[in-house]
């Protein structure tokens, strides 16, 4: 795969301007600070192609369904998250002709994403007639205060005078592109200049969202000339005398606050009142305070890989863009897998969380935040509730996508049929309590969200009088590749392990809280019968194996497919999902992400190195990694297998799969649940990180063309650095308790003074 973008450990660098891959680079430039973002957009007017997306967290709109054929039980909407409020916003005018980068004759342009920092720098030198213009325009969306953002832009005459017409404005007249029915999903209420500040106000429709925004100027040697304020729209415009030698500086502060953290009332005066604290704070403290910030997220969770630079950089974009999307403050929050970078998938919340995130979370951050994410599913258990009774099962179904708590996924074999969705959040709940230790999470929330769950594996499967076991019918496991399959192995086996981790943990707590656990279960209305009918399910769960080739069988019937294999399909037929007929795709043996090889990751405690290597050996040649979410997976099956080479090339892709744009698909928006995914590649993979009920495992390796790497781990409330290179491991405590683990199998105890484990090989 060919690099797209240069090399460097902090910065992602568009080195001139490629029109057509706009869109790709403004995915990639994409900022957010959790509360907001925005993609790469350019301020001043641009009519060329681009993906205009300014996103607030939380805002949505519940877009009708459009399908072919309505069936029972589809849900009536797809949550769309908005296209919100433009506060990049700025037409410029030189000499009276706009400035427009699609129409204009221009040099040295540069767009620089420094990870670093979180600052996003664009210049170029634009070339008329009467002389050149330089600009360079730089922006943030504070990380220290979430409802802040800011631009600077810095204009400079290199020859000749000019007047610059510069108007700073709040657009609220924007639109998604993948609305539906076209509708637009805005009702502007107001707009407004007062006091050289612009505000403007909006809700949406249905859902009743309200956003104000307000912006402040500094624009000293700026003349006023002009406002504009329309329902849509409120802007400012000035005048300006560039002269060669004296470039001028005029910075943009704005503040966005929105209804789901203010009373409606109040928005119009705090968002003034904000922006104008902001403006006299001024830009440079704001962004002084903005580093800091990022400096400390750098603290707790970069990665460090010396020897191979496009990884050192791909992992920092990972880190960067996961950190800046979802930041744990607010319970009622989400990680959705665009995060701020674009508008496809729609939904807020998939099993991409739980499966692919919470482990980074309970790693490189405190407790609350991942508690925070299994709080969020505890609050969504009616609806999930409701959701099973809708398909006529008992217990809890959770959404395969949702904002809150309803299904508002539209295709029927991944609404109805892809429940496998169930059992991730029952995995990171055990997770959460092997990392922390706060088994009090069990019996006030985890407990009612595992029966529920277990409650509904009990009742959608049914008894196979031919194979004389339980079978669960017409799912579609992690491999959407494949629809409407009888046990599909992934489903049934996460299925048996919530149903035997349930009856554990009430079977744990009885001895020690009985009344507690009585309490619960009454509160379910579960019974002994039933409590023994989970124990059969248990017990009696068909697992489709094929023992010929002492393999799990991906589900009934996959052998009868012709087997093929994925390196011997025509590059130009790839991605096969941009070029198959779905029919045919669904015919074939291509597997789009790890199915069977997603549980013996999972489950990798259960099952024997033998058993991981027969069926990686026979599912990884037939997977086409058309998801995200595969080659890291992938990745850490190699390493554990000792298969270094696999390994480091799948890292690769799963790293720079956005940065190198590896499914053709990075103009939509980045695959920011992914990016979860590649920490736990590094960190699992190579690091060879376990969290066992008996402690903290590490087996660290190193791939050949590496001189190293190093990351940081919390458990328990320590913190440890760990450090590999050729010749030494090094793990150091840098906060709280010592800690004893199992390296390589052997015990290690590390206390303030750290440890130094020579490589010997
Ligand atoms: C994957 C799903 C995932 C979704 C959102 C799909 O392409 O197959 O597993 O939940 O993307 O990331």
């Amino acid at each position: 795969m060919k690099q797209r973008i240069q090399t460097d450990p902090w910065k992602i660098i568009e080195d001139g301007f490629h029109p057509e891959e706009n869109r790709f680079y403004e995915s990639v430039m994409s900022l957010g600070n959790g509360h907001m973002g925005m993609r790469g957009n350019f301020e001043e007017d641009y009519s060329g192609d681009s993906l205009s997306g300014t996103y607030l967290a939380g805002v949505y709109y519940p877009d009708k369904t459009r399908v072919g054929w309505w069936k029972n039980g589809y849900p009536e909407y797809f949550a769309k998250v908005l296209n919100a409020v433009n506060f990049l916003y700025t037409p410029m005018k030189l000499n009276g002709v706009a400035v427009d980068l699609a129409k204009e004759e221009f040099s040295n342009f540069t767009r620089v994403l420094n990870m670093q920092t979180g600052i996003l720098t664009r210049s170029f030198v634009i070339i008329r007639p009467e002389g050149q213009i330089k600009f360079t325009i730089e922006r943030f969306v504070s990380t220290n205060n979430r409802e802040i953002a800011a631009i600077r832009f810095h204009v400079e005459s290199l020859e000749g005078s000019h007047r610059l017409e510069w108007a700073p404005g709040l657009n609220q007249n924007v639109q998604n592109e993948d609305s539906n029915y076209e509708e637009t999903f805005w009702e502007p209420m107001e707009a407004e200049i007062e006091n050289s500040m612009g505000f403007v106000l909006a809700t949406t429709k249905k859902t009743a969202f309200v956003v104000g925004a307000a912006m402040a100027i500094n624009a000293s040697g700026a003349t006023p000339i002009g406002e504009t304020a329309n329902l849509q729209l409120a802007t400012l415009q000035y005048e300006i005398q560039l002269d060669a030698g004296h470039p001028v500086v005029l910075d943009k502060i704005i503040t966005v606050l929105t209804n789901r953290d203010h009373k409606t009332e109040d928005i119009k005066e705090l968002a003034y009142q904000s922006a104008d604290t902001a403006k006299k704070t001024g830009y440079d403290r704001l962004r002084a305070a903005h580093i800091q910030t990022w400096s400390a997220i750098w603290q707790e969770s970069d990665i460090e890989i010396t020897g191979d630079d496009a990884a050192q950089q791909g992992i920092r974009f990972n880190l960067f863009h996961l950190k800046q999307t979802y930041n744990g403050l607010d319970p009622r929050l989400n990680i959705g897998p665009k995060g701020f970078t674009g508008e496809k998938y729609g939904g807020s919340t998939y099993w991409d969380t739980e499966a692919f995130c919470i482990p980074v979370f309970l790693s490189t951050a405190k407790p609350e935040i991942a508690r925070n994410l299994l709080i969020y599913r505890h609050r969504h258990l009616e609806k999930a509730v409701e959701n099973a009774t809708k398909l006529g099962v008992k217990g809890a179904l959770y959404p395969m996508v949702t904002m809150n708590g309803e299904e508002c996924h539209n295709e029927w074999e991944i609404t109805f049929e892809e429940i496998h969705r169930n059992a991730a959040i029952a995995y990171a709940i055990y997770q959460y309590v092997l990392y922390t230790g706060d088994r009090d999470y069990l019996l006030s929330h985890g407990l009612d969200v595992l029966i529920e769950i277990s409650r509904f594996w009990a009742n959608r499967v049914n008894w196979s009088e031919a194979k004389q076991a339980y079978v669960l019918l017409g799912v579609t496991g992690p491999n959407e590749y494949d629809n409407n399959v009888n046990n599909n192995w992934y489903t049934n086996r996460m299925a048996k392990w919530t149903l035997q981790y349930t009856r554990e943990t009430i079977e744990k707590y009885y001895y020690a809280q009985p009344q507690k656990i009585h309490d619960i279960l009454d509160h379910h209305l579960v019974t002994k019968e039933e409590l023994e009918q989970w124990q059969s399910v248990e017990e009696k769960l068909f697992e489709p194996q094929d023992k010929t080739l002492g393999i799990f069988l991906q589900q009934d019937g996959y052998l009868d497919k012709e087997q093929r294999m994925a390196a011997d399909l025509d590059p130009a037929e790839r991605p096969l999902n941009q070029n198959w007929s779905w029919d045919r795709i669904l015919r074939s043996c291509f597997i789009k992400q790890a199915d069977v090889l997603q549980g013996l990751f999972v489950l990798g405690e259960l099952y024997s190195m033998e058993t991981k290597k027969r069926n990686f050996d026979f599912y990884e040649p037939r997977t086409v990694h058309e998801s995200s979410l595969s080659p890291c997976v992938h990745s850490i099956l190699a390493a554990e297998l000792g298969r270094l080479d696999k390994a480091l090339e799948m890292f690769h892709r799963a790293a720079r799969l956005d940065l190198d744009d590896y499914n053709n698909d990075t103009d939509d928006g980045l695959h920011i649940t992914s990016m979860g995914g590649t920490w736990m590649n590094m960190v699992y993979g190579f690091g060879g990180l376990r969290i066992k009920e008996n402690g903290l495992y590490l087996t660290p390796v190193l791939p050949k063309t590496w001189v190293g790497y190093s990351f940081v781990l919390r458990y328990r409330g320590s913190e440890v650095k760990i450090k590999r290179t050729q010749n030494e491991l090094t793990i150091q405590l840098l906060e709280g308790k010592p800690l004893h683990l199992r390296v390589w199998e052997k015990d290690v105890y590390c206390d303030i003074d750290g440890v130094r484990i020579p490589i010997v090989s």
